[in-house]
């Protein structure tokens, strides 16, 4: 599906946050193990929660939707071997933390995905898992995974090579679910539900953070039971409607429970410092997670350089930080992001080609970009593909709000993986999307 932007002058109106993709699936998993009766709110009721669901149904879960309400039941049977392939669709996050929620289960099952997750890095945590004593089989580092047998060893310790929260939680859950001790070591703070919801059952985890890295101690011990779970809203789909009020003139914007985490906010430090207007207000916590309202208003974007600290923190952020940096005066220099080549695409590609067909000047390095920001709106005199990139797609058609004549941006089905209502949430508020 292709869908076209067209210019617009005010974005003006409030909007409830949808759901947290990365916590959704957390609680999937997480409630799955406590095996009892809890209902969920604020669920992302997208693609990549729900391949999630559907393989942990599969895995003998019993998780149903029901409008807006999601419930996981107490099951008289323990999760058992899957009677066919679990396809996690689009979802890395799916894969990668089922990966190692299986393997401490002890089960045996083999995952799949689509072509975007299949080309994706899974040694990042077969590896670690294989060293905790599994035996599991790629093809070549890449989907299919197949999960035979091992038992997972007590008192794991483990440094992370890469910063990625998926790695981490994938082995977090794997000490979990086989009842042993971990401790993870991270050089990079990344994103730190996985920890969060832990603590919010009463497990016995430990953080240790120093100005070097920060450390993670799991100890085996009984989660506690709920009957409920809310989830606060999504800081990565807040992000889309944040910068398109910011770039956007005589713009209001008020966003209502938007998860505040600071190790999934960032953005909003760095747009801080490119002098946006925003302000948090209501701040609360919900299920041991920071959440707010934020109110956004159309800003004069100064250029930045982002600083290389903040970047797990914004990895998701980056391409629609991009668009940010093609209206801000002066430069913006992203580097230190070589993961963004891994993600659903090559986002340092992808963000690149889509930059060339607005006119805006700027270098793609190999870890970053550099962007040369302008006033004025753009020509964008040709298609741009969003490689079947969600976050590509939506930051494409968000900088149409600032072209002359509108932009048309090819494969937007998997806008239905994040952020079903996207065209319609933006519409709303003023935007001109459609078919
Ligand atoms: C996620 C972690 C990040 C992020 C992804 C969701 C998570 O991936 O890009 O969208 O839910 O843990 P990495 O851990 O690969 O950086």
């Amino acid at each position: 599906m292709n869908l076209e932007s067209y210019p617009t002058n005010r974005l003006s109106g409030e909007v409830t946050c949808p759901g947290d993709k990365s916590i959704s699936q957390r609680i999937l998993i997480i409630g799955s193990l406590l095996n009892c009766d809890i209902t969920i709110s604020g669920f992302l009721d997208a693609e990549d929660p729900n391949s999630t669901m559907m393989a942990l149904n599969n895995l003998g879960s019993s998780i149903k939707k029901d409008n807006d309400m999601v419930s996981v039941s107490h099951r008289s049977k323990p999760l058992s071997n899957p009677s066919s392939c679990l396809d996690l669709g689009n979802s890395g996050t799916g894969m990668r933390l089922l990966t190692g929620f299986i393997s401490g289960l002890n089960l045996v099952a083999t995952l799949t995905g689509d072509d975007s997750l299949s080309k994706r890095p899974m040694s990042r945590v077969v590896d670690p898992l294989t060293l905790m004593g599994k035996e599991i089989s790629t093809n070549d580092g890449k989907a299919p995974i197949q999960i035979k047998g091992g038992n997972i060893k007590d008192n794991f310790e483990y440094v992370m090579p890469v910063a990625s929260a998926q790695v981490k939680s994938s082995l977090l859950l794997a000490a979990l679910s086989s009842r042993k001790s971990i401790k993870i070591t991270e050089p990079k703070v990344t994103r730190d539900h996985t920890e969060r919801m832990i603590q919010y059952l009463d497990g016995s985890i430990e953080i240790l953070e120093s100005s070097q890295d920060k450390t993670i101690f799991l100890k085996c011990s009984k989660l506690s039971k709920i009957s409920s779970y809310e989830v606060v809203g999504d800081f990565s789909s807040a992000a889309f409607i944040i910068v398109a009020a910011l770039i956007s003139k005589n713009s209001e914007v008020l966003i209502k429970n938007v998860g505040l985490n600071e190790t999934r906010s960032g953005l909003l430090e760095v747009l801080l410092k490119m002098n946006a207007n925003i302000e948090i207000v209501n701040r609360r916590k919900t299920c041991n997670e920071d959440c707010g309202d934020i109110i956004i208003k159309s800003s004069k974007l100064e250029g930045i350089k982002v600083p290389d600290s903040i970047i797990p923190n914004i990895i998701d952020e980056i391409p629609i930080l991009s668009i940010a940096a093609c209206f801000a005066d002066g430069q913006t220099i992203i580097k230190n992001a070589s993961e963004l080549k891994v993600k659903e695409s090559d986002r340092l590609h992808a963000t690149s080609m889509g930059l060339k067909a607005m006119n805006i000047r700027h270098d793609l390095l190999d870890d970053g970009l550099i962007i040369n920001g302008t006033q004025d709106d753009v020509d964008i005199h040709e298609e741009i593909e969003s490689f079947g990139d969600h976050r590509i797609a939506m930051s494409f058609l968000i900088a149409g709000l600032r072209s002359k004549d509108g932009v048309k941006v090819k494969n937007c089905s998997n806008i239905d993986t994040s952020f079903p209502n996207f065209s319609k949430i933006m519409n709303n508020l003023g935007m001109n999307i459609n078919e």
